[in-house]
């Protein structure tokens, strides 16, 4: 879903601190998790956390797109990467902590694939590991209202602007991204789909009970879309 603009990347999302938010992280597994060592980052994009996150815990990453795992191996050079699609995937590592930032996890659409993922993750997760997700936005936050949004973004290559008009059809949020490239070839246009479930905060609760895991939510969280906190049930 970010097959075209995955270079771009970057440029569109420099409006996020990814240091500021890394060192929230760094902050929040200090103390749920002290002996903490490891991390697989799931839907890593970019690897804009591990940049951070890697000064202090080794960071491997799982991306379901091949342009992004390319960018992430270079960025953190000592981690691993891997292209894999986080409701189906299997490593041979475990982990002291799994995150899955930035409302990837909106990406796998139904709840049924959420309980998918979170058994993905509870078999790459050591005993006393924990998960840390930040969610998409929950229904009753979601406004389909017409409202048209733009991001723009400058790269040494050239300049891009994104538009899309926030839509809804049942529990899906529908984002039709329409994208104007301008570099020194010229101008190109391209839209990209993406399609992101609407899970409440008890749908959520919810389904990590049904995968035995605990978890604690934190309404504010990294960027004010909220954060789970989960570790086994046993932990
Ligand atoms: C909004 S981006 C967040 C990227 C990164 N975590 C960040 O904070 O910048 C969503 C990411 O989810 C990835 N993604 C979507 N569906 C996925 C899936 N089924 N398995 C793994 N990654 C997925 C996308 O390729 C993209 O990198």
């Amino acid at each position: 879903m970010f097959k075209n603009s995955a270079k771009w990347y970057d440029a569109l999302y420099s409006f996020k601190d990814y240091q500021q938010e890394s060192d929230t992280i760094v902050s929040l597994l200090r103390r749920e998790h002290p002996r903490a060592d490891s991390i697989l980052n799931v839907a890593c994009g970019t690897a804009e956390h591990d940049k951070y996150l890697s000064k202090m815990y080794s960071v491997d990453g799982i991306d379901i797109n091949s342009e992004f795992i390319e960018v992430a191996s270079k960025k953190n050079p000592d981690g691993q990467y891997f292209c894999a699609d986080m409701t189906n995937f299997k490593l041979t590592k475990t982990y002291d902590i799994i995150l899955c930032l930035f409302s990837s996890i909106g990406y796998v659409k139904t709840i049924d694939n959420v309980i998918k993922t979170f058994r993905c993750f509870k078999r790459h997760l050591n005993e006393d590991g924990i998960i840390v997700i930040e969610p998409w936005f929950v229904p009753a936050a979601w406004n389909p209202d017409g409202r048209v949004h733009m991001l723009t973004g400058e790269t040494t290559d050239g300049k891009i602007c994104r538009m899309n008009i926030s839509e809804q059809e049942g529990s899906l949020s529908i984002l039709n991204f329409h994208y104007l490239v301008g570099t020194s070839n010229g101008v190109e246009y391209f839209t990209e789909l993406h399609e992101l479930g609407l899970f409440s905060v008890e749908e959520m609760k919810e389904t990590f009970k049904v995968v035995e895991l605990s978890v604690n939510y934190d309404k504010d969280g990294l960027t004010d879309r909220g954060l789970y906190i989960a570790r086994q049930d046993n932990a």
